[in-house]
């Protein structure tokens, strides 16, 4: 993988204030800039707000929205909380597999999209629930989820 173009990351640093609270929030940012966390930019995190390496390491890791390896342009989960998984979560997880032509868990070889599984996201009346870019879809089944234009 071509190493990405960090150009924009002063702008996002400059853009909060210098303060060791400001670390999820700025992960946050260059999270959806780059859509993963370059070691650039976390080294970069941690000499703007003086805080340990270790530290921005530990709450990188902490947080499943963010990731150190890139992820795809769009984010289509799969609920697998207890509801959904009754309700027929794995077989939308399959016809999703099928459909996008990437693993649960993965992202597409064109980076085009990833496919990951998620934890009850608060929607159980409507399970099973897949959330494309955020946005949570209810009562999917696997028909409709092979549908999913990506
Ligand atoms: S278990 Fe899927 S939304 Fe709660």
């Amino acid at each position: 993988m071509a190493a990405p173009d960090m150009t924009a990351l002063p702008g996002i640093l400059e853009s909060r204030p210098p303060d060791p609270g400001e670390l999820l929030p700025l992960l946050t940012l260059i999270q959806g800039r780059w859509r993963f966390l370059p070691e650039e930019a976390l080294a970069a995190v941690a000499r703007r707000l003086k805080v340990p390496l270790a530290r921005v390491y530990a709450v990188a890791s902490f947080y499943k929205a963010l990731s150190f390896t890139p992820k795809g342009e769009r984010l289509v989960q799969v609920c697998c909380g207890t509801a959904c998984h009754l309700k027929g979560s794995q077989a939308v997880a399959g016809a999703l597999e099928k459909s996008l032509g990437v693993k649960l868990g993965g992202t597409r070889a064109d980076g085009k999209v990833t496919l990951e599984p998620v934890n009850c996201v608060g929607a159980c009346a409507l399970a099973p629930v897949v959330m494309m870019d955020g946005t949570v879809y209810g009562k999917v089944t696997g028909a409709a989820a092979a549908r999913i234009p990506v």
